[in-house]
């Protein structure tokens, strides 16, 4: 099976669209239901096989690094009161053996593909993964979808698409690719970011899940600003060509707004409930 080393986590957004509640709290850890959103986007990575966990923040938001350390007394504490369910889920939220935690910062808010760029130090080798934690993906891991199938032969990108409403697609980055293939992964002629929906090439609109080929931090090394005048992965994206959009089986949240947070806060407790019904059945 193709695994993924490195997955860079753009995290250094300040979340002014959330205040006050991200005041004090980073966007990345506002529960959905009873875990911190940035948790659901590092179980993603380590389920496409991530050993390298590299988070790009702001010094501002202190609490990401905190939410990292390994907590000996309160796991001590939890053991010792006999809760169990609640000590599993702390240490299920330590990283596992053998993968590695970088937190870098972006001092200047530049852009996604500044955001990215700031994490090629510790990209390593082959192809990187970038998670927006924004986009919850519930349903199958997404980027382990993904890594599946990636193929680094044809490929220099694979993100992540599904189709958005015609007076959405200035939000996002939109492909140019025949929808027509049957296939998981679609090859696009073009990638534009936040186009007018009068000149948009489709209605396919990327998600925040990306698999790509390591040239790509040498052309974010060149790329001018874009779209709101910031660097653009999308513009990186389309300049290095070998551009793949990802038709992924699970149901994408944009818990970067308020009513998305809410629904993806109902999704998960429905999900709680069943995997409670279904051991209490067993
Ligand atoms: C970013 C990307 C955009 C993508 C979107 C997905 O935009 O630039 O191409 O479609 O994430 O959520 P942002 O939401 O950061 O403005």
């Amino acid at each position: 099976m193709r695994t993924l080393n490195t997955v860079i986590f753009p995290v250094a957004g300040l979340g002014t669209r959330m205040l006050p509640a991200t005041k004090v709290m980073p966007k990345e850890l506002l529960p959905v239901y009873d875990t911190p959103l940035l948790q659901f986007a590092i179980d993603e990575a380590l389920a496409a096989g991530a050993k390298r966990i590299v988070l790009v923040s702001h010094p501002d938001k202190p609490a990401i690094a905190e939410y990292f350390r390994h907590d000996a007394a309160l796991e001590a504490t939890l053991a010792e009161k006999g809760k169990h369910d609640l000590l599993a889920a702390v240490e299920a939220s330590n990283l596992p053996e053998g993968v590695d935690l970088h937190i870098v910062m972006q001092h200047e808010q530049l852009g996604l593909g500044h955001a990215v760029l700031c994490g090629a130090d510790y990209a390593g080798d082959g192809p990187v993964g970038v998670i927006l934690p924004d986009d919850l993906i519930l349903g199958a891991p997404c980027l382990a979808e993904m890594t599946a199938a990636y193929d680094p032969e044809t490929m220099n990108s694979l993100v992540a698409a599904q189709q958005v409403a015609p007076q959405h697609v200035s939000r996002y980055g939109i492909f140019d690719c025949d929808e027509s293939v049957r296939d998981d992964a679609l090859p696009c002629a073009r990638f534009v970011e936040k186009p007018d929906p009068s000149v948009a090439p489709s209605r396919l609109a990327a998600v925040g899940r990306y698999i790509l080929d390591q040239s790509v931090f040498d052309i974010l090394r060149g790329t001018g600003r874009g779209a709101g005048g910031e660097i653009q992965l999308t513009d990186a994206i389309a300049d290095m060509g070998g551009i793949h959009a990802f038709r992924f089986s699970g149901t994408r949240h944009d818990c970067g707004s308020k009513d998305g947070l809410v629904e993806a806060t109902l999704a998960v407790q429905k999900m709680r409930k069943r995997a409670h019904l279904s051991v209490a059945a067993k």
